[in-house]
C-alpha cells in the first residue's frame, strides 16, 4: 500500500510530544511521504528543522499563507524570496486567498498571490492554494498564470462539479482531505465526476481529521481514511487509489 500526504503542518505545537511515533505510525501505513507546507514566518524555523530530521520523507515548501498576510505581507514575502533563491522546496505554498475569517485584507491576499505565483514560475515549481469562500476569485487569479504554464493544486477542494472542471482544465490538481469523508462534505459528485489523475490525499493535519476522527487532532496517517472513502464511492481497490494519487503528488512537486 502507497499513499502520500500532500499537506500536513506536523511542525506546529499539536506533534511537540509525539512527532517521533507520529512519522512512524504514518510509515508502517504506507505513507511514503509527507509534503509540508508553510504557513508564514512564526513557522519557518520548527518546518525546517523537521525537514532536517526526516530528510527525504518530510518535504517542505515555502509561501504565506492567505490568513498571516497583513500590513507586513510584503517584508514576508521578501524572506520568502530570499529562502527560495538559497534552499530546496518543493512547491511555493501555502499561498492562496481566504474570505471566511477576515475580508480586511483581501486586495493585499491578491498582491501576495501574484508576487507568489511569478516566484513560482521563475523558480519552476508548483504552488499549494488554499482557499476558504472564495473559490471562484482564486480561479479568475490563477487564470493567467496557469496560461503561462504554472502549475500547482487546489488543496482541500470543496467545491462544487462546476468548480472542479474549471480547475482540471487549467491543469491543476484537486486536493482532497477529511472533508471528503464527512456526511454532509459533498464531495460524492465531484469524486464521481473527476478522473483520479487529478486528485491528491491530504489530511492538513492536525486540522480537518477524517471520520471516525473527526474533531480530534488530524495525522498523516489517517490519509488511509480518505483513500479508502474514494475508493468505496468509486468501487474500486483502495491500493489503486493510493498508487495513482501518490503518483501525481510526485509529478507534482519537485524533489530529487
Ligand atoms: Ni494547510
Amino acid at each position: 500500500m502507497t499513499l502520500i500526504d500532500s499537506h500536513a503542518h506536523i511542525y506546529t505545537k499539536e506533534f511537540k510530544e509525539d512527532i517521533h511515533d507520529v512519522i512512524e505510525r504514518s510509515r508502517e501505513a504506507g505513507v511514503e511521504r509527507i509534503y509540508m507546507p508553510n504557513i508564514d514566518h512564526e513557522s519557518i524555523e520548527d518546518m525546517m528543522e523537521l525537514a532536517e530530521k526526516y530528510s527525504g520523507y518530510c518535504i517542505p515548501m515555502m509561501g504565506l499563507h492567505p490568513c498571516s498576510v497583513g500590513k507586513d505581507f510584503e517584508k514576508q514575502l521578501y524572506e520568502v524570496e530570499e529562502l527560495v533563491a538559497k534552499e530546496k522546496f518543493c512547491a511555493i505554498g501555502e499561498m492562496g486567498t481566504d474570505l471566511y475569517w477576515d475580508k480586511t485584507f483581501f486586495e493585499q491576499q491578491k498582491e501576495a498571490f501574484k508576487i507568489q505565483s511569478e516566484l513560482a514560475l521563475k523558480h519552476d515549481l508548483p504552488i499549494v492554494i488554499h482557499c476558504r469562500e472564495s473559490i471562484d476569485e482564486t480561479i479568475e487569479l490563477v487564470k493567467p498564470f496557469a496560461d503561462r504554464g504554472l502549475k500547482g493544486v487546489f488543496h482541500c477542494f470543496t467545491g462544487s462539479v462546476e468548480q472542479a472542471e474549471l480547475i482540471i482544465g487549467m491543469n491543476f490538481q484537486l486536493g482532497l482531505g477529511g472533508v471528503t469523508t464527512f456526511k454532509n462534505g459533498g464531495m460524492e459528485p465531484v469524486i464521481k465526476k473527476v478522473s483520479l489523475e487529478h486528485i491528491m490525499l491530504e489530511t492538513d493535519s492536525p486540522y480537518l481529521a477524517p471520520i471516525p476522527n473527526r474533531g480530534k487532532r488530524n495525522e498523516p496517517v489517517y490519509v488511509k481514511l480518505v483513500a479508502k472513502k474514494i475508493a468505496e464511492v468509486l468501487d474500486k481497490e483502495v491500493e489503486e487509489i493510493g498508487e495513482i494519487t501518490s503518483r501525481n503528488s510526485k509529478n507534482l512537486f519537485k524533489y530529487p
